[in-house]
């Protein structure tokens, strides 16, 4: 009806308006599709790569596909295991990074780069994308299934974890860290590199700061992770003499890395509990009874296994070393002997005693015994805060274990 009213020329205008809006309408819906097919493409692409990880990984422990990714997949996951399984899980690429870029940016992973070596592999410094970054290039052949796991614990964020940045799968895998300037714990107990000794307070905050990271990933995060391998040189030192516990998730990895990798116990001699060593049950328990041998070694500054000079005297670990002296009715005076002679009196005994408590309780024989990282956490507070008295109590789930360890 308004086509009629208009003039020729009006007429005319209209069409060439009509004709360059459906014009344009044509060439958007064309781009659209040509975009929307490259995209399905490489969904289907990624989800293929998925699926294959998937099926091995399903193979490996007889269980279906996605009950080993944790919340992504399991949110997701159709009971027949078809592509559509893994559409959930989204490859974040701000996480992948090139092999020509870790290589650009350690020298070709020179020797001078190099800031360590572990049970998994070597560790490289480098300088990427503006960050200073702590690479690790794993030993084992790199294997597609890692990639699910590690989108998960790039996503663990917490003060006191060091955060995986992102990682690379070429013919090696390829973990790209956040750098942490001061070293590990171990080195600084040890004096290497001329490094003071640290005060008795800064221990107790390192203390308290890897017990949070662990309690985090004990309780808070889906999955939950067990460490596995916590030791003083897992827990490294920043510049303001604040901890963060490296390396978590690594265990669980290494488990998800196809048949060709045989069940290792991962662990570190002297921080190992019996049921773990033994059996190889695995409970958060686990990490509680290391950590409380890292806890034997804030105070005496020694390693996790004892080795004697002399050939003839057998090794003796800090847990056995600790439990002699700490049973003693009065263990005041032999607790000095232990203490690391780098603090000369500079310490109250009653705090040293304290956490030598704390340790004899978290590394218990009966995992049931030891206290939760919670607890851990809670007792550390109070330790570390002056002004609130400590209470044996607070590390302990119920009144029954109290009595037991007080032998009442
Ligand atoms: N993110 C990081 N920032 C700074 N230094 C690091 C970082 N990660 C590791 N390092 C250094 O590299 C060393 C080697 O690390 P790596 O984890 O390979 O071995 P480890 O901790 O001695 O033993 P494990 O293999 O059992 O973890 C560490 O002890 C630490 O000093
Ligand atoms: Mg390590």
């Amino acid at each position: 009806m308004a086509l009629i009213r208009l003039s020729h020329q009006g007429l005319a205008g209209g069409v060439i308006a009509g004709i360059a809006i459906g014009g344009v309408a044509a060439v958007l819906v064309i781009a659209a599709s040509i975009y929307l097919g490259c995209y399905r493409k490489k969904k289907a692409k990624e989800a293929q790569f998925l699926l294959t990880a998937s099926e091995d990984i399903s193979a490996q422990n007889g269980r279906g596909p996605g009950s080993t990714f944790g919340m992504d997949m399991q949110s997701t996951g159709p009971a027949d295991g078809s592509a559509s399984v893994l559409a959930g899980i989204t490859v974040d690429k701000s996480v992948e990074f090139s092999y020509e870029e870790l290589a650009t940016a350690t020298d070709n992973f020179s020797l001078a780069n190099k800031i360590g070596e572990g049970g998994f592999g070597s560790v490289y410094y480098a300088e990427l994308r503006g960050e200073k970054a702590a690479i690790k290039k794993m030993d084992t052949q790199a294997s597609r299934e890692f990639l699910a796991e590690l989108n998960v614990l790039t996503r663990v964020h917490h003060l006191n974890l060091v955060r995986l940045i992102g990682y690379c799968i070429g013919e090696s895998l390829f973990l790209v860290y956040e750098f942490i300037e001061n070293g590990n714990l171990s080195q600084h107990l040890r004096g290497s590199a001329g490094r003071d000794p640290l005060p008795w307070s800064a221990r107790v905050q390192i203390a308290l700061d890897s017990a949070r990271g662990l309690e985090y990933i004990h309780e808070h995060t889906v999955p939950v992770y067990i460490h596995r391998d916590i030791k003083s040189a897992n827990i490294l030192i920043d510049n303001n003499l604040h901890a963060k516990v490296a390396d978590f998730g690594l265990a669980k990895l290494t488990e998800v890395g196809g048949s060709s990798l045989p069940t290792r116990l991962v662990g570190t001699f002297g921080y190992m509990p019996p049921e773990y060593a033994q059996y190889g049950e695995v409970t958060p328990k686990v990490d509680v009874y290391a950590f409380g041998v890292v806890l034997y070694e804030l105070i005496s500054a020694k390693e996790a296994v004892v080795r004697p000079s002399g050939s003839s005297v057998e090794s003796k670990g800090l847990v056995g070393l600790f439990d002699d002296v700490l049973n003693e009715p009065n263990p005041g005076e032999d607790l000095r002997k232990l203490v690391d002679p780098r603090l000369g009196d500079d310490y109250p005994l009653d705090s040293v005693l304290k956490v030598g408590m704390l340790a004899k309780a978290c590394t218990q024989d009966n995992p049931q015994l030891r206290p939760s990282m919670r607890g851990i956490v809670v007792a550390l507070m109070t330790l570390s805060s002056t002004t609130e008295d400590w209470d044996v109590r607070a590390f302990y789930e119920n009144q029954a274990l109290v009595n037991l360890m007080s032998g009442r």
